[in-house]
């Protein structure tokens, strides 16, 4: 038998004005995005900005449906937004925050685990580890440098990769 260990770093900084200028500029266009968000069923609010290697900003926020499982997370419509109009472009960052209606958010919301796989995709893709910063909607900001962080097990079979043309 063996253990096998995953060690994961955040950092957490305090106060907003101690984060670096360019996390803090993708911190205030994720915030915007927050005000597209369309969740009238949780009323949470979800916003999301990432910068491409380009300087390219796209940014996503939830958006729900009657038919709940149609709806999408922010972090997913923000990706797949870059996947389907820069596909060759690799993420650099990505800055997510939330606001509820009924209560102030005053810690950061870890992204779901199926947004988490999708994220982790392009990284696989672009070979390039994206750095996340997560804050609520006030309060701490975490930082981290790759998705492994949050999922140092993501879904992934080489073969899926390496299919045969026929
Ligand atoms: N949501 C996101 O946008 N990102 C996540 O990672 C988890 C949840 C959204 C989905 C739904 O519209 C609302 O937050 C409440 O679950």
């Amino acid at each position: 038998m063996e253990e096998i260990k995953t060690i994961s770093t955040i950092k957490k900084y305090e106060h907003e004005d101690e984060l670096p200028s360019d996390d803090r500029k993708l911190l205030t266009l994720a915030r915007e995005a927050v005000s597209s968000s369309y969740a009238p069923y949780s009323h949470f609010h979800v916003g999301c900005a990432l910068e491409l290697n380009n300087g390219v900003i796209i940014k996503g926020s939830n958006q729900e449906n009657i038919a709940y499982p149609s709806g999408l997370c922010a972090e997913r419509v923000a990706v797949f937004s870059a996947g389907a109009n820069y596909p060759e472009q690799p993420i650099k960052a990505m800055a997510i925050t939330v606001k509820a209606e009924n209560y102030v958010v005053q810690e950061p919301i870890m992204s779901c685990g199926a947004c988490l796989q999708s994220m982790s995709e392009y990284e696989l893709k672009f070979k390039q580890p994206m750095r996340i910063i997560l804050q609520g909607e006030t309060g701490a900001v975490f930082i981290a440098e790759g998705l492994r962080t949050f999922l140092p097990f993501m879904f992934w079979v080489d073969e899926l990769q390496r299919q045969p043309k026929s």
